[in-house]
């Protein structure tokens, strides 16, 4: 593993909505490169930037209809160059997002595979062999061409999938993913992977990494696959790190990826600790963490007590944490995601506490998805301080409300939400048993029962990470003595075989005894 992995802390960028230096209301590469000291001051010491490549933006980018070209819209191929050689001067590191599965109905490989003709591309996407026979489970495109055939689609009608070949072969058209087709999908995949690694990108987040082989229940297929990928990695760019949008961690690291993300769906229960009715992290307290604890300890010695699993604060498909947290809670939210393994992912301006914004009409194929995605607001200037284009044109509305939160107000306010996450990640920063390889033991994570205690321990220190959503005072039984408070928010006590924590509270002790 790549040894910058050890204590990242990443920072996803929409592009598009991060910072426009052209005035054409849409984000761009520049940018980007212009807020670096703003990330950096953060504390972040690496990016995911989603899909910035040229595309018709069904689906926000991943669309992908050239793999190896900057969208014109966000600059060139040059500037992400620039990019990713002001990042290396400060020693930050970048991932760009990969989408293997499915390109765009514009990229030249479908146009090619659409005609009837027999050619190179014919079966580099997933056809039928009869515009009659849909594939079994897949959406598709159909009678749009004068091939014979419907073309399996991923997400959009717009994503045709790419041919890797199906594990279980029901149907004479289907392949295996050995076969010569499906292998030379994978070749052109780890071509463009090997063209921007060569420019000087970190590494890939890789998207929908689960699904690229087909009729694939036990993801043996898809591990195999992966593990083609990490043997061209290991003897081409031994230091690229590989981060899977994939919810199974073991499965995902056996294939070779470095790390993989809890998320909305599958099932880590990563929804019951932000995302739902009666979310953990609310005050109410009325949520339960047992069921996602449970889950992460069995991830976590699947994985042999690895644990590589990235718990993200949102990203560009969930609805900001924001939408239903207020700063207090969302103090806590991050006490939480900086002290656990693996690395902790911030979604831009959930810094700041952006929003969600309300009632907006799909913009790219965002849908639900559009209000987690407007524009940064970096100050009380014209649009917020992103673009200095007419408000008409900018990409997605601004949050209209004039109490909005800006990352220069922000920072100058010594309480705010930002200066509590620098806090928390310098705390970070400075002990490497918090850090992503750092070990992780449930201490007190009950059904329906505050607080969630955990020991992140490595060879040099042992520190009990209490934290306590809700708005009652909490306990439980603790047989141990702490040594220094490294963090706090509200008051925690260790006392008389007792921990007690305050309404909303959270805080890092380490300790010098313990005996559970
Ligand atoms: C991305 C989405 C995208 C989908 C299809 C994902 O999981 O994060 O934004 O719409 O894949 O590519
Ligand atoms: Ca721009």
């Amino acid at each position: 593993m790549p040894k910058w992995l050890d204590n990242a802390v990443f920072y996803e960028i929409y592009p598009q909505s991060f910072m426009d230096s052209n005035a054409d209301g849409i984000g761009d590469i520049r940018g980007i490169i212009s807020k670096l000291d703003y990330i950096e001051g953060l504390g972040c010491n690496a990016l995911w930037i989603n899909p910035c490549f040229v595309s018709p933006f069904t689906d926000a980018g991943y669309d992908v209809a050239d793999y190896c070209t900057v969208a014109p819209r966000y600059g060139t191929n040059d500037d992400l160059k620039t990019l990713f050689e002001e990042l290396h001067k400060r020693g930050m590191h970048v991932l760009l997002d990969l989408v293997p599965g499915h390109t765009s109905v514009e990229h030249k490989w479908f146009k090619e595979s659409m005609d009837p003709e027999e050619n190179v591309y014919t079966h580099r996407y997933v056809w039928t062999d009869s515009i009659w026979e849909s594939p079994e489970g897949m959406n598709n495109i159909r009678g749009i061409s004068q091939r014979d055939g419907c073309c399996g689609v991923n997400f959009f009608s717009t994503q045709p999938a790419l041919n890797y070949g199906f594990y279980n072969k029901t149907r004479p058209w289907q392949m295996s993913p050995d076969d010569p087709a499906p292998t030379a999908t994978l070749d052109a995949m780890i071509s463009v992977m090997r063209f921007w690694l060569k420019m000087g990108c970190d590494g890939f987040r890789v998207d929908m990494a689960a699904s690229l082989v087909k009729n694939d229940e036990e993801g043996k297929g898809n591990i195999a696959l992966w593990k083609k990928v990490r043997t061209f990695l290991d003897k081409e760019f031994p230091e690229a790190a590989m981060v899977s949008e994939w919810g199974e961690p073991d499965k995902s690291l056996e294939g070779g990826f470095h790390m993989d993300f809890l998320l909305h769906f599958g099932p880590s229960h990563y929804n019951d600790l932000f995302r739902c009715d009666e979310p953990f992290f609310s005050k109410r307290g009325n949520g339960s963490i047992a069921a996602f604890a449970d889950t992460y300890k069995k991830n976590y010695e699947k994985t042999g007590g690895k644990g590589l699993i990235c718990i993200p604060s949102g990203n560009h498909d969930m609805d900001r944490l924001a939408r239903k947290f207020d700063t207090g809670e969302l103090k806590i939210c991050f006490a939480f995601l900086l002290s656990m393994p693996g690395a902790p992912f911030i979604y831009y301006g959930d810094e700041i506490g952006m929003r969600y914004i309300e009632g907006l009409i799909s913009v790219e194929g965002g849908f639900g998805r559009t209000g987690s995605r407007s524009p940064m607001q970096w100050n009380d200037g014209v649009n917020a301080g992103f673009s200095s284009a007419a408000f008409e044109k900018l990409y997605i509305p601004i949050d209209p409300f004039p109490d909005r939160p800006t990352a220069e107000k922000n920072i100058n306010d010594e309480n705010s939400l930002y200066n509590e996450i620098k806090r928390l990640i310098r705390i970070r920063q400075s002990h490497t048993a918090l850090q992503s390889k750092g070990k992780i033991e449930f201490v007190y994570a009950q059904e329906n029962a505050y607080p969630l205690a955990y020991i992140r321990s490595d060879d040099r220190e042992k520190i009990l990470v209490i934290i306590n959503p809700s708005d009652k005072e909490c306990g439980f039984d603790f047989n141990g003595a702490g040594q220094e408070l490294l963090y706090t928010n509200g008051i925690v006590k260790i006392s008389e075989g007792r921990i007690c924590a305050s309404p909303q509270s959270a805080a890092f002790i380490k300790l010098d005894r313990v005996h559970i």
